[in-house]
């Protein structure tokens, strides 16, 4: 069979990679794809990203499967339209994607449903929120309403800053609509967490843990990104928390969105923060995988998850057991020069060491042109180490880091150090 993954970054190189490994599935399209998924004779890139345009591309290369990778088609309605085709796909409704695509939404949804959260409120009005940061005091986390590719959170550590946000989102318009209303909440300390499950409609099957490192810089300093490296499993989660974050956020999510009328089927990704005492809150929800966690996840994943996929398109994932590689996978992010702000393209990739039992190389902002491969976006690759401790996995993933150049090259030097700093 054929399948179809849309996106181009990190996380769809992984989830195609993953599903072309079943000795059912014949090829693979990614909708763009990138440089990566461009070399892999298993996979072939597509250029089309008009969600009306994929579903006819679909229809007429008798796509069997669809999964969906980014936020924006599944907010824009990417899953409605293959479904009213009649074709199968696994990702949330445009309605279910609320979840992410409005920060408003996935608040007052939380709210409603007594899930952890930290509290907020929602403004439109500009002097309203300087009003209500007068009052709260810093640190204050000020978030715009709507999707902002990663720009639109802010973790105001002095009113100041919390002022400045606030003008750019409601004065100054600089993120456009999804800055038109923001969210201002409490402040959360503690230790991050990513929770991904797949959902059928009904069933919820959990992934492994994974934890993802948001700043630019060593030591958590420099601004936030899209994700600079993760691993999993995330020691942090033990199996008590896992239980005790199914019960309290997971699953009343899923049972509260039916309730409104809602059925959420696809990936399902709760950013936490477990406070000191080991409390999980809900920093917020994604309506896909992450990405760089994907890139981890997959490379533990043993066995067909086109089967997988089917299940979940089918609403049978409670016949469906995951097995994972024991060892931890740890990734890499390599930055272009200059991002998050504006990355620079067009600089050339030295070889990147061929795949091995140990270690693959996922690609996101690539590019071949003319037979070499150069970077085309912020994060250009993310290198994947396997082993059986989070010292070893992150020996693993440098060394073959080290094998790798671009002008301009950014990645961080501690990924996985809080892991790696716990007893296991
Ligand atoms: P979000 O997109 O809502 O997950 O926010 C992006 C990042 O901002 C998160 O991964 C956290 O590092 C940080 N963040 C968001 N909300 C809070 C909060 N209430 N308290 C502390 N940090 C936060
Ligand atoms: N790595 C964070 C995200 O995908 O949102």
């Amino acid at each position: 069979m054929k399948l179809l993954v849309v996106g181009s970054g990190g996380r769809e190189h992984a989830l195609a990679w993953k599903l072309a490994q079943s000795p059912r599935v014949q090829l693979v399209y990614v909708a763009p794809g990138n440089g990566g998924t461009a070399q892999d004779e298993r996979l072939a890139n597509v250029d089309i990203t008009d969600i009306h345009e994929l579903a006819d591309f679909a229809e007429r290369e008798g796509v069997a499967l669809t999964v969906v990778g980014p936020e924006a088609p599944l907010a824009a309605g990417i899953v409605n339209v293959f479904r009213q085709r009649g074709l199968k796909v696994f990702g949330p409704s445009k309605e279910a994607a609320q979840l992410e695509s409005s920060k408003d939404f996935a608040k007052a949804f939380m709210k409603r449903h007594n899930i952890p959260t930290a509290a907020y409120e929602t403004f439109s009005d500009a002097a309203a929120a300087h009003a209500y940061v007068d009052k709260n005091g810093a640190p204050i986390v000020i978030k715009a309403d709507g999707l902002a590719a990663g720009k639109g959170v802010v973790v105001a550590m002095s009113l100041e800053e919390a002022h400045q946000a606030i003008d750019m989102m409601l004065a100054d318009n600089k993120l456009g609509d999804a800055g038109a209303r923001v969210v201002i909440e409490e402040f959360l300390a503690g230790e991050e967490a990513s929770f991904i499950v797949m959902v059928d409609g009904k069933h919820v099957l959990a992934l492994a843990s994974s934890q993802d490192h948001k700043r630019l810089q060593d030591g958590d300093q420099g601004p936030n990104t899209g994700g600079m490296g993760a691993y999993s499993p995330a020691p942090i989660v033990t199996p008590q928390l896992h239980a005790r974050v199914m019960r309290e956020i997971i699953l009343p999510t899923v049972a509260g969105m039916e309730k409104e009328g809602i059925r959420y089927t696809g990936f399902l990704y709760a950013g936490l923060m477990i406070d000191a005492q080991g409390n999980p809150k809900t920093l917020e929800f994604n309506c896909r995988m992450g990405d760089p966690e994907t890139q981890p996840i997959m490379a533990r994943l043993k066995g067909d998850f086109s089967k997988v996929v089917e299940h979940a398109i089918a609403g049978t994932l409670n016949q469906v057991e995951l097995d994972w590689d024991r060892r931890t996978a740890l990734g890499v992010v390599l930055a272009a020069h200059n991002y998050p702000e504006t990355p620079r393209k067009g600089d050339r990739i030295s070889d990147i060491p061929a795949e091995a039992d140990d270690s693959v190389t996922f690609h996101a902002g690539t590019q071949m042109v003319d037979g070499k491969l150069v970077t085309s976006g912020g994060r250009v690759l993310c290198v994947v180490g396997l082993a059986d401790s989070v010292r070893s996995a992150q020996n693993v993933a440098y060394e073959t880091v080290n094998r790798i150049s671009f002008d301009g090259m950014q990645y961080r030097n501690d990924i996985g150090y809080r892991a790696a700093g716990r007893k296991q």
